[in-house]
């Protein structure tokens, strides 16, 4: 990689909505990068985010963003349903890529765009955030100072009314909802159990053609058990535990934890301050972006386009096959 180690680097933005404004409003805790300029669909909106956080360049195409902001590396924060293609049209360009979840609304998109990457060669990370929480670093810990972790539990509720409600997403990203929203608690399992072994997986659908009731069992490596539920009409949000030797680590919601041990004591930890301001996760993985444009190397917990394949491949794993209730 060209970057000196004492200049930041310098960042394009294709996507101009609401996870940009929290990527650029992250990047004021991340002096290891610096954003150069925007291109989105909407001219407007892209002006508009370039004005109040000083952005040099808004540009009307990918190609013009790379030819005018000569930027180091860029950042695909597109609708779900446009990074697939943005995704192959921008590994073209040969820079460092962070590309937003999902990558694809199914498997078979998720693999062209790892394939396409690999190919390519160039150096690419995926946005899933949840791994960078340093609350999650400091649960783990807790129950890895007792011994071995034993098991881990996932709740993955997505609140489908809530979504339809928003009405910001299209019908086939509704549909696709497992791929473009669920795999966010699907890939805890992986970051949490590793690759899974063995998934025993039930699904049946209330109103959701790929599913809305989930029940997994999974098996990962060490003899950690796991497993999932969803229910997707049910309140609920999202949560994990971690069982350990005498500890429970438990997030719920995600961005808290109360650690439980066999003494009867327990405690209350709290995130990091750069987590307790911006959005969680966002500052650890810009960082980790970084550092992928400097080295060419991306470090755990983060994962590339072959790494957040294996989490969609998992949450096809989950759907199929999926019974009506009777
Ligand atoms: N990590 C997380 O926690 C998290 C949370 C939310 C979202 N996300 C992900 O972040 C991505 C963006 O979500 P968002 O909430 O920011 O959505 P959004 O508010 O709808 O913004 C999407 C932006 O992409 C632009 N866009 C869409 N298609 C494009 C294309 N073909 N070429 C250029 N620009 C295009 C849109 O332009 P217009 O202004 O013309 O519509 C808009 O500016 C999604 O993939 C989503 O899954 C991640």
């Amino acid at each position: 990689m060209t970057n000196a180690p004492d200049r930041p680097i310098r960042v394009g933005l294709i996507g101009a909505g609401l996870i940009a404004r929290q990527h650029l409003t992250a990047m004021s805790r991340v002096p290891e990068l610096v954003a150069v300029g925007i291109s989105s669909r909407t001219r407007a909106k892209a002006e508009a985010l370039a004005g109040e956080f000083g952005l040099a360049h808004v540009c009307d195409s990918p190609e013009e963003l790379v030819r005018d902001a000569r930027p180091d590396a860029l950042m695909v924060l597109v609708s779900p349903q446009a990074m697939a293609q943005m995704a192959a049209q921008c590994l073209d360009f040969g820079l460092p890529l962070f590309l937003e979840k999902p990558v694809g609304l199914s498997v078979a998109e998720a693999e062209e765009a790892a394939r396409l990457a690999g190919e390519k060669g160039v150096p690419n990370m995926v946005g899933f955030n949840r791994r960078h929480y340093s609350i999650f670093q400091q649960g783990l810990e807790r129950v890895l100072s007792r011994g071995r972790l034993l098991s881990v539990m996932v709740e993955g509720s997505e609140r489908m009314s809530v979504a339809r409600a928003t009405g910001r997403f299209t019908d086939e990203v509704l549909r696709a909802w497992i791929f473009a929203n669920a795999t966010h608690t699907i890939d805890l399992l992986r970051h949490f159990g590793g690759e899974p072994e063995e998934v025993c997986a039930f699904a049946t659908s209330l109103h959701e053609p790929l599913g809305d009731q989930f029940a997994a069992c999974l098996r990962f490596p060490g003899g950690v058990l796991g497993s999932f539920t969803g229910n997707w009409h049910s309140p609920g949000g999202w949560a994990v535990v971690l069982k350990g030797e005498g500890v429970t680590a438990e997030f719920r919601p995600l961005e808290t934890c109360r650690v439980s041990y066999a003494d009867g004591t327990s405690e209350v930890l709290e995130p990091d301050a750069d987590d307790a301001v911006v959005k969680p996760g966002f500052p650890g993985q810009l960082r980790a972006f970084a550092q992928l444009a400097r080295t060419g190397r991306l470090a755990p917990p983060s994962q590339d386009l072959a790494g957040a394949l294996l989490t969609m491949r998992l949450a096809g794993s989950l759907i199929a096959p999926v019974r009506p209730l009777c």
